[in-house]
C-alpha cells in the first residue's frame, strides 16, 4: 500500500481563502477589520521565520498585522505592559505570545495577563478550562489544524482508537480534548509510555506529537492507519544537510498507511490557517456579531483534494 499524502498546504490555502472572504464580509457589512498582533521576543531564528510568516499570511487574509519585537532582555514588568496595551486596544481583536520565551520570564503569568477574549493561541487557563468543558472556547491552533485534517479523510471519527504521543499545552493535551469530544478513545502517549509501538499497532489513527525525529517506524502501523505528523524537527542527513523532518519515518510509513500528512507541508500550514480563523472569529464574538464564518472541519477541503482522495475503511489489526 502506498498512502495517500494529505496535502496541508492546498488545504490551508482553501481555508485561509475563506478567512479572506470573511474579512471582507466583516468589513462590507460592520466596517470591522480584525487585527492579530504577534509579539517576539529575542531573535531566534525559527521564531523569526515563524512571525514573519504569520504576519505576512495575515496581511494577505485582509488582517490588520502588527509585530511587536522585543529584545531578549526585556523585563516581564515591560512584556506585561505591552499585552495590557494590547488588551486595551480596539483595533486588536487577538494577541499571540510566540514561544518559547526567555527563561527570565514567567511565561504563565504573561499568557494570563492577555484577555480571554483575544487568546487567538488558546493557551489562557479560561480558555483551556472551557474546551475541558466542551463550552465555547478558542481552542489552540495546531489541534484544530489535525482536526481538520482527519476530518478531511474520515468523517465519522466516533468509536476510533487513536494514539496521540506527546502531552504537550500546544498540541498533545487539548488535541486529546478535541478527539474525545468526537467519540474517539484517546490514549495519551508520550516516549515512557511502555509498548508504545504496540500501542500505536493497534491505533486507527496515530497523531505523533512528540519532537521526536523519526520516533514512528513503519512498522508501529496497522495497515490502513492514519498517520498525522506534528513534527518539525531539524536532522542533518548522512551528507551534513540540515533537513526539516517530522517526527515520522515517512517513506516507512508511506507503506502501511492509508493517509498520512507530510512534514513540511502538512499541519505547519494549518496552524497558521487556524491563527487566522480564531482571530476572525474573537473579532465576532468579542463585537457581538452573529456571523457564521469558522470554517468548519470536514465541510471544508479543496474540491481537487476531495477528488483524489477516498473515504477510508479502517483495516483491523493483522
Ligand atoms: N511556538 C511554537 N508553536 C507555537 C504556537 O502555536 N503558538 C505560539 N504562541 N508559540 C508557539
Amino acid at each position: 500500500m502506498n498512502a495517500i499524502r494529505i496535502d496541508g498546504k492546498a488545504i490551508a490555502e482553501f481555508l485561509r481563502a475563506r478567512v479572506a472572504r470573511d474579512v471582507a464580509l466583516l468589513q462590507a457589512k460592520w466596517n470591522v477589520t480584525p487585527g492579530l498582533a504577534v509579539v517576539l521576543v529575542g531573535d531566534d531564528p525559527a521564531s523569526s521565520v515563524y512571525v514573519k510568516m504569520k504576519a505576512r499570511h495575515a496581511q494577505a487574509a485582509g488582517l490588520k498585522s502588527r509585530q511587536c519585537l522585543l529584545p531578549s532582555n526585556v523585563s516581564e514588568a515591560a512584556l506585561l505592559e505591552l499585552v495590557e496595551e494590547l488588551n486595551d486596544d480596539e483595533s486588536i481583536d487577538g494577541i499571540l505570545i510566540q514561544l518559547p520565551l526567555p527563561g527570565h520570564v514567567d511565561r504563565w503569568r504573561v499568557l494570563e495577563a492577555i484577555n480571554p477574549a483575544k487568546d487567538v493561541d488558546g493557551f489562557h487557563p479560561y480558555n483551556v478550562g472551557r474546551l475541558a468543558t466542551g463550552l465555547p472556547a478558542l481552542a489552540p491552533c495546531t489541534p484544530l489544524g489535525v482536526m481538520h485534517l482527519i476530518k478531511t479523510v474520515v468523517s465519522d471519527l466516533s468509536g476510533l482508537d487513536i494514539v496521540v504521543i506527546g502531552r504537550s499545552n500546544i498540541v498533545g493535551k487539548p488535541l486529546a480534548l478535541l478527539l474525545g469530544d468526537a467519540g474517539c478513545t484517546v490514549t495519551g502517549a508520550q516516549l515512557q509510555t511502555r509498548n508504545l509501538p504496540d500501542l500505536c499497532r493497534r491505533a486507527d489513527i496515530v497523531v505523533a506529537a512528540a519532537g521526536c525525529p523519526e520516533l514512528v517506524r513503519g512498522d508501529w502501523l496497522k495497515p490502513g492507519a492514519i498517520v498525522i505528523d506534528v513534527g518539525i524537527n531539524r536532522a542533518q542527513d548522512p551528507t551534513g544537510t540540515v533537513k526539516i523532518v517530522g517526527d515520522v519515518a515517512f517513506a516507512e510509513a508511506s507503506k502501511r498507511a492509508s493517509y498520512i500528512s507530510p512534514v513540511p507541508g502538512g499541519v505547519g500550514p494549518m496552524t497558521v490557517a487556524y491563527l487566522l480563523a480564531n482571530t476572525v472569529n474573537a473579532a465576532v464574538s468579542r463585537r457581538g456579531l452573529s456571523l457564521v464564518m469558522s470554517p468548519d472541519a470536514g465541510q471544508v477541503w479543496p474540491a481537487s483534494f476531495r477528488e483524489t482522495t477516498r473515504e477510508v475503511e479502517l483495516q483491523q489489526a493483522t
